[in-house]
């Protein structure tokens, strides 16, 4: 299935994030949500965070004539699909078997990076 093909499918059964974080609230330990869903110390980067990107604002443009757009991106003088990737976590052991052998396998399915973190289990 191609990256488009994909990005279809999750936007149907998944339209926002906050709906895979639902999803993934349900299915994973209490505990593991716990440190998953964490920040650390006093917890205020989440915050930030959010609202940093609560400011960027998409404005769509129709009928401008022919589309061309693409999220390709190079990093590290290698291609990917998209300027996002998938960050090192720690212990992902905690929240399902196997985590880093999915999350590699999917990332190199949609080809965008990849990081693998010193702590992983
Ligand atoms: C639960 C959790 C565990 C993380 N573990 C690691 C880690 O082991 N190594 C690492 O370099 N970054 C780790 N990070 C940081 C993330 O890879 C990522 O850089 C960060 O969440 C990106 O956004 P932020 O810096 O704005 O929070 C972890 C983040 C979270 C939320």
């Amino acid at each position: 299935m191609s990256y488009e093909q994909h990005k279809v499918k999750l936007s149907n059964k998944y339209p926002a994030i906050s709906d895979l974080y639902t999803k993934a609230q349900k299915r994973i330990p209490k505990v593991s949500w716990e440190y998953l869903a964490s920040g650390t110390g006093g917890e205020d980067l989440i915050d930030r965070n959010r609202t940093a990107f609560q400011k960027i604002i998409f404005l769509p443009k129709f009928c401008k004539g022919d589309f061309d757009a693409s999220t390709e991106t190079i990093l590290f003088g290698r291609k990917y699909n998209a300027p996002i990737g998938v960050a090192p976590v720690g212990l992902t052991g905690l929240m399902w078997p196997k985590t880093e052998h999915y999350l590699a396998a999917s990332a190199n399915r949609m080809k965008i990076s990849y990081s693998l973190s010193t702590l992983a289990p």
